[in-house]
C-alpha cells in the first residue's frame, strides 16, 4: 500500500466507525461491489422489510469506483434509472443515514452479513466484427475479492454470493479461500456461506426485481442455507414471493446460468427464423402472435437488433467453461456457445439491411440512431448490440448522430449522445434507425410527425415498435423496413 492509500484507508476506517456509532444496535450488511446490482441491492438492504440494517457498500480504490463512492456519499445516485423507487429508496436511506459507500476493506470486519455483488467476466476473443471466436474465464479478480473478505471478516459472518459464478465456485473456490485465510489468521471459520443469485432488471422495475420477486437460494451446508433464508426474509417480500431452496450451491449456481442460457438460446432461435421470414416475405410478428395463442408457446421471443448487457452475452459461456474446467468434462455446452455466437452476429443483419437499402453507399450519409442502451428504458451501454452496428456504420463512412434519453456519453466509443428528442428533429438525416425500444419512442406523435415531414429517408425499425398505421404514414414519402417483417 502506498502512503496515500494508507492515509485514505485510515480516514475511511474513521468514517466507518463514525457511521456505525450513529447506527448503534443495527446489524451491519456490507455489499461488496457497487455496480448495477450492488448499488441497488444496498438500497434494498437499507430499506429492509422487517429489519433496519446499517449498510456499507464497498468498491475498489480505482478512479472510476472512487467517483461512484464519492457520488453516493454526496447524495447523487450514480445509475440513471427509469424506476422512481430507486431515488425514493436512496433519499430514504440518506434521511435515515444508514448507507455509506467506501473503498475500505475495514468494513468487512464490522459485517454481520457480506453480500458479494462483484463482476466475474468472460474474456471473449472476437473477430474484427466482434463475433465470438474463443473465450476464457479468469477467476483471479473474484479470488482476490474473496481473499479480501477472508482476511478481515468475523468468524461467524454470513457470506452470501450473488455474483453469477461458474457452477462449482462456492464449494471449490469460495470455501477453500475463506478457510485458507482464516488458517493464516490462526483461527477457524465457523460462519456461513450461501448462494442466491440476482434476477435484477435495471429498468422501470429495478427495485421490485430484487425486493418483490421470487428468489432461489442454497448454502454450502444446512446451517448456511438456514442463515441465508432468515436474512432474505428480512429484505424481500417473501410472503408474496416465496423463496425456493435448492439442495446445494452447485444447483443454485447452475440455475442462474441455465436460466440465462435458456433466454439467450431462445433469442438466437428466433433470430434465425426472423431472417427466414424476411426472405420468405412473411411478417414474423403476425406468426409469433398466432403461435402465442397456445399456452405452451406463450413465451416465444420477438426479433430485435441483438442481445446486449452483461449477463446474456456471457452466462452461457460461464456454464460451458464450468462444465469443462470445474467438472472435467470433455465437452462444453455447444448449443449455448453457439447461441452466443448467433446473438453476437445479429447487428450485422441490421447493417446488411441498411447497406442494401441506402442508394449510393453509406459514405457521408447522415445516420440518426434512436437508442444506444442494450435494453429499453435503461442507461446501460455494456455490450449493447448498437455498438457493433455503429462501428460498421462508422467504418462505412457514415456520419452518426446518437440519441438516448438515459445517456449523455458513450464511454466505449467515446461519443457524445443527445438526450433531447426535439433538438434532434431540427437536423437533417438520410437514415434513421430505431435501435433501442425505449418507451419514449413508442406512440410518439412528435417522432411520427418528424418522419412525415421528411422525404427519401430510410427508416429501419429494429424492434417492431412502429404500428401498421404509423408505417403507412411514414412510408408515403420514405422507405421503411422492420426487422422480421418480410412483408414490407
Ligand atoms: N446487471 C444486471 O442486470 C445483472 C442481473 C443479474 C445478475 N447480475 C450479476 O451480478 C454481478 C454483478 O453485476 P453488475 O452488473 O453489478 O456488475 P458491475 O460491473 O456493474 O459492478 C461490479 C462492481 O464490483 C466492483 N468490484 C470488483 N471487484 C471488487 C472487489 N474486490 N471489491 C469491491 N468491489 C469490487 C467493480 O469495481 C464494480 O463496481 C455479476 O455477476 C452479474 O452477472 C447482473
Amino acid at each position: 500500500m502506498t502512503k496515500d492509500q494508507n492515509i485514505m484507508e485510515a480516514t475511511d476506517s474513521q468514517m466507518i466507525d463514525d457511521f456505525l456509532s450513529n447506527n448503534k444496535g443495527k446489524k451491519v450488511v456490507v455489499v461488496q461491489g457497487l455496480g448495477f446490482v450492488g448499488a441497488v441491492m444496498s438500497l434494498v438492504c437499507a430499506n429492509g422489510i422487517t429489519e433496519e440494517y446499517a449498510v456499507i457498500g464497498v468498491d475498489l480504490p480505482t478512479k472510476e469506483a472512487i467517483k461512484k463512492i464519492n457520488a453516493l456519499n454526496r447524495g447523487e445516485f450514480p445509475i440513471a434509472s427509469s424506476d422512481p423507487k430507486v431515488m425514493e429508496y436512496f433519499e430514504k436511506s440518506r434521511s435515515k443515514s444508514n448507507f455509506l459507500a467506501t473503498h475500505s476493506t475495514y468494513a468487512y470486519q464490522k459485517a454481520d452479513v457480506i453480500i458479494i455483488d462483484i463482476n466475474l467476466d468472460v474474456d471473449k476473443v472476437s473477430s474484427d466484427e466482434k463475433v465470438l471466436q474463443s473465450y476464457d474465464v479468469s477467476l483471479s479478480g473474484f479470488k482476490k475479492a474473496i481473499q479480501s473478505i477472508g482476511r478481515a471478516c468475523q468468524p461467524d459472518v454470513l457470506i452470501l454470493v450473488e455474483t453469477t459464478v461458474p457452477p462449482g465456485t462456492c464449494q471449490f473456490v469460495v470455501k477453500p479461500i475463506i478457510e485458507e485465510e482464516f488458517g493464516q489468521r490462526g483461527i477457524s471459520f465457523n460462519g456461513y456461506i450461501g448462494h442466491s443469485y440476482e434476477r435484477v432488471m435495471p429498468g422501470p422495475k429495478y427495485i421490485d426485481s430484487i425486493q418483490n420477486f421470487y428468489r432461489v437460494y442454497s448454502g454450502i451446508d444446512e446451517p448456511s442455507a438456514n442463515k441465508v433464508e432468515a436474512f432474505l426474509k428480512t429484505i424481500i417480500r417473501t410472503d408474496e414471493y416465496p423463496l425456493t431452496r435448492l439442495s446445494n450451491t452447485h444447483a443454485t449456481e447452475m440455475a442462474k446460468v441455465l436460466e440465462n442460457s435458456f433466454r439467450a438460446m431462445n433469442i438466437a432461435f428466433i433470430q434465425e427464423w426472423s431472417n427466414y421470414a424476411e426472405e420468405a416475405g412473411v411478417n414474423i410478428y403476425e406468426v409469433i402472435q398466432a403461435i402465442r395463442m397456445r399456452p405452451t408457446h406463450k413465451n416465444i421471443m420477438m426479433p430485435g437488433l441483438g442481445v446486449g448487457g452483461y449477463c446474456l452475452t456471457k452466462d452461457p459461456l460461464l456454464a460451458s467453461w464450468s462444465k469443462k474446467t470445474m467438472f472435467k468434462s470433455e465437452k462444453g455446452l455447444s448449443n449455448s456457445e453457439q447461441a452466443v455466437q448467433i446473438n453476437d452476429r445479429m447487428p450485422l443483419r441490421a447493417f446488411d439491411i441498411i447497406e442494401n437499402n441506402v442508394k449510393g453507399g453509406l459514405s457521408s450519409k447522415r445516420v440518426l440512431l434512436l437508442g444506444i442502451s442494450y435494453l429499453n428504458d435503461v442507461g446501460d451501454t455494456r455490450y449493447t448490440p448498437v455498438e457493433l452496428l455503429c462501428r460498421k456504420l462508422l467504418a462505412a463512412g457514415a456520419q452518426l448522430t446518437l440519441h438516448d434519453p438515459f445517456l449523455e456519453y458513450w464511454d466505449e466509443l467515446e461519443l457524445a449522445i443527445e438526450t433531447d428528442l426535439e433538438e434532434i428533429f431540427q437536423k437533417k438525416y438520410d437514415v434513421v434507425l430505431i435501435s433501442t425500444a425505449h418507451s419514449s419512442y413508442r406512440n410518439n406523435i412528435g417522432l411520427i410527425n418528424f418522419f412525415e415531414t421528411k422525404k427519401d429517408l430510410f427508416v429501419l425499425d429494429c424492434w417492431g415498435i412502429l404500428s401498421p398505421e404509423e408505417i403507412i404514414r411514414i412510408a408515403q414519402k420514405n422507405t421503411v423496413k422492420v426487422i422480421g417483417r418480410g412483408d414490407i
